[in-house]
């Protein structure tokens, strides 16, 4: 492994944000990892591993060693008269993923299409979109314990998964890399159009038989048309968690505001008697949608999504959402959550 020193993140970050790293270096496989040099041990130094980097603000130089995951490949590693199980590199890209599971008919991934970064980060915040998550999908993954120097294998128990939660996020934070993980994906498709803008969607694209590939595509057109390209405007998607609150505080919000946006956690039957609120509608309520100090800005198209448009710094980022995380609990008494990492 070839350790650069004082290296700039600014490729490797989709905030965009200028940031150096005492040490940078990339790995693709965990045999590289066993063999870091003593210097550049995690017991001696911070550690980050990133990938894609598009749900992370840097907030400052990073005085440690940071990994790139390479781990590449994808293979079918079994099957069954139902479904296919598809191991794929953590360092792989996901939507790269996505489409080589819609080339060959396996369902599953579809909803979670564009999605930016790795598939190994996927599993770290259980990715979701458009009514499904990683975690419907989730076979198991290997992952190697960095001071025990040992890799073990994590099935969907161990893993925890919550709403943008898992085991790897919190209680395991910091102390795995994960390599690889492996999918269950559908031979024959069950279709997941419960959101009403895939919809909607299909039938402006005049769709007449679905088709996984034609749900791809309508999550394709949708997500483009609200969420600034990172190509093109710095950003992380999603700032903020939608915050959950009970069943009792969401009729007393409804009552002050009758345009809140809510929806019941895990659906009406059995649910949890909490609701999930719109935390973008509660920020453009506070009137932040479009605005911009410096370069540190709440995009115009959805307010959930703070953007950089060019030279912020990530201190200026964290200090905007800051703002906007007070002025949203004092209006509405809400506590939203970041859901971006802060490093
Ligand atoms: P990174 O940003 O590189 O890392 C994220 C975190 O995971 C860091 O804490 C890092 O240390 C850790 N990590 C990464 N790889 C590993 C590994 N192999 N082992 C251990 N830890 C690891 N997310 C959604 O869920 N749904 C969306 O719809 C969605 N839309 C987005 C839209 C845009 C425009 C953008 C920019 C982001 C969006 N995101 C969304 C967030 C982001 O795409 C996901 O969180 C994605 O999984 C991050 O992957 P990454 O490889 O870029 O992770
Ligand atoms: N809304 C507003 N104003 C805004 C933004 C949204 O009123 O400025 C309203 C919309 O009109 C809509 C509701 O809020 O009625 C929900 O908006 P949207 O469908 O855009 O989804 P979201 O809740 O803002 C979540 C995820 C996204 C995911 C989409 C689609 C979180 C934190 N975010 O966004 O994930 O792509 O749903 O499933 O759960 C991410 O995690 O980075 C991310 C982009």
């Amino acid at each position: 492994m070839i350790i650069k020193e004082n290296v700039s993140l600014l490729p490797y970050n989709t905030f965009k944000i200028n940031v150096i790293a005492k040490r940078f270096s990339f790995f693709s496989g965990v045999e590289e990892l066993q063999e870091l040099p003593e210097f550049a041990k995690p017991s001696r130094e911070r550690l980050l591993i990133l990938a894609g980097g598009s749900n992370l603000l840097f907030t400052g130089d990073f005085d440690g060693l940071v990994l790139k995951n390479e781990v590449g490949g994808i293979d079918l590693v079994a099957e069954d008269e139902d479904y296919v199980y598809v191991r794929a590199g953590a360092g792989e890209n996901w939507h790269r993923f996505v489409r080589y599971c819609l080339d060959r008919d396996w369902a599953g991934v579809e909803n979670l299409s564009l999605i930016p970064g790795s598939v190994g980060a996927g599993p770290m915040q259980n990715i979701g979109a458009y009514g499904v998550e990683i975690r419907e999908v989730f076979q198991e993954l290997e992952a190697y314990h960095i001071r025990e120097k040992k890799v073990y294998t994590f099935s969907l128990n161990d893993c925890e998964f919550g709403y943008r939660e898992s085991v790897f996020k919190r209680k395991y934070r910091g102390q795995f890399v994960i390599l690889n993980v492996v999918f269950r994906l559908r031979k024959r498709p069950v279709f997941n159009t419960q959101y009403g803008a895939i919809r909607e969607e299909l039938e402006k694209m005049g769709v007449g038989e679905l088709s996984i590939q034609a749900i791809s595509r309508a999550v394709i057109h949708i997500r483009s048309s609200k969420l600034p390209d990172p190509a093109v405007i710095g950003n992380a998607g999603s700032f903020f968690k939608n915050p959950e609150v009970s069943a009792d505080k969401f009729t007393a919000l409804r009552e002050g505001f009758p345009g809140i946006l809510g929806y019941p956690v895990n659906g009406e039957a059995g649910g949890s008697g909490k609701v999930k609120l719109a935390a973008g509608w509660l920020i453009e309520q506070c009137g932040w949608k479009g605005y911009r100090r410096g370069d540190a800005g709440c995009h115009a198209a959805q307010a959930l999504v703070l953007v950089n448009y060019g030279k912020a710094t990530g201190k200026e980022i964290y200090e905007l959402s800051t703002e906007i995380l007070q002025s949203v609990k004092d209006r509405f008494g809400v506590e939203l959550e970041r859901e971006v990492n802060i490093v």
